[in-house]
């Protein structure tokens, strides 16, 4: 098969875009090579792919240019483009954060469906990635998804209103479309400005760790293989005729940031050098995710632990930085 990866030179979108070459699909991918954050890390996370017969990237900003229609001419889209990142969100950088989230979305999306009108076939279907981040603090954990959405961060806002277009462009022109809320993703690849790449980075280089607050928030963290799967479920059922939904992805692992250090103490072998400051504007004390309506609806049953998810992170990292 064929599919659309957005964000493919990102974090995740890269992760989505290797294991579909893995199994022998083909991939169009599209980014444009943002710079929230260094651009190397991103040509690095596509350099094996590119090598690939089956693939293609498409340097592209969802938000501004026309969509080629042989990109459209897939068997799914995996929308994975986004600017990350809470803290950022705030002020006039709010701007970029509403082209790339919400914006690049309802074009996708009218792309999607243009394309399948010209073409005369059913729209593809579409696996979007949302965010816990829509929940804000949540009334309950493990939250479910029918919680009211909340968020307390500009970004958490983005993600929501492109769930909605997500949901209308469904309403409006059966675009088959599933909105996945990931809980904080880590791995080979993430992202420089998360937690774990920057706690291990600094672990391995001997430098101070700066934590955003005392320590006690915690997290549900999820294994990029996990998130992986999580979206491949999804377009499958998609393909077998669902119209979608909404589902959160958690790894089942909640624990707080001071657990996690002591975790990376015990990987690296060393103690640590961490100062607490000030909580981050936008920060949510706590995430949980209720996963039981995605195991019910696409089977996902999230496999690696903490523990050893951490310790793959660790070692991409040493790789990634040659430390
Ligand atoms: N990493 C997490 O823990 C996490 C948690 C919840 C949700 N998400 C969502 O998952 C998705 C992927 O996140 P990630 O961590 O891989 O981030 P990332 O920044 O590594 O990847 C996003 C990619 O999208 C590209 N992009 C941004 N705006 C674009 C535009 N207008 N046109 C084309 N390309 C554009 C960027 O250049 C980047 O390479 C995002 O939608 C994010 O909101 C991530």
């Amino acid at each position: 098969m064929r599919f659309l990866v957005t964000g493919a030179a990102g974090f995740i979108g890269s992760s989505i875009t290797d294991a579909l070459l893995a199994d022998g699909h083909q991939v169009v991918g599209i980014d444009c090579f943002t710079s929230y954050y260094d651009v190397a890390q991103k040509h690095a996370n596509v350099a094996a792919a590119r090598s690939h017969d089956g693939h293609e990237l498409l340097e592209l900003d969802l938000a501004v240019d026309e969509i080629p229609s042989s990109a459209l001419e897939v068997d799914g889209v995996f929308h994975q483009a986004a600017q990350a990142g809470v803290r950022a969100s705030w002020g006039s950088e709010f701007e970029t954060y509403t082209a790339c989230n919400v914006l690049a979305t309802q074009r996708l999306l009218e792309s999607v469906v243009r394309h399948a009108e010209r073409a005369g076939t059913a729209p593809s279907p579409v696996v979007y990635a949302s965010s816990s981040s829509i929940y804000g603090n949540a009334e309950s954990r493990p939250t479910v998804e029918d919680a009211l959405p909340a968020p307390i961060s500009p970004y958490g806002v983005t993600k929501l209103a492109a769930e909605h277009l997500c949901d209308t462009y469904r309403h409006a022109f059966g675009v088959p479309a599933t909105s996945l809320r990931y809980f904080t993703v880590y791995g080979p690849r993430q992202r420089p400005d998360m937690a774990f790449h920057k706690f291990a980075k600094a672990a391995l280089a001997g430098d101070q760790i700066s934590i955003y607050g005392d320590g006690t928030q915690s997290r549900d963290f999820t294994f990029i293989s996990d998130i992986v799967a999580g979206n491949r479920a999804a377009m499958d059922a998609l393909q077998s005729g669902s119209r979608g939904g909404t589902y959160n992805l958690g790894g089942g692992s909640t624990v707080t940031v001071r657990e996690v250090l002591d975790l990376l103490v015990e990987i690296v072998g060393s103690p640590l050098n961490a100062s607490f400051g000030d909580p981050q504007k936008g920060d949510v004390r706590h995430t949980s995710a209720d996963t039981s309506a995605a195991r019910a609806a696409i089977g996902f049953a999230p496999k690696v632990q903490l523990a050893d998810g951490l310790a793959r992170e660790v070692e991409w990292v040493r790789g990634f930085y040659g430390a």
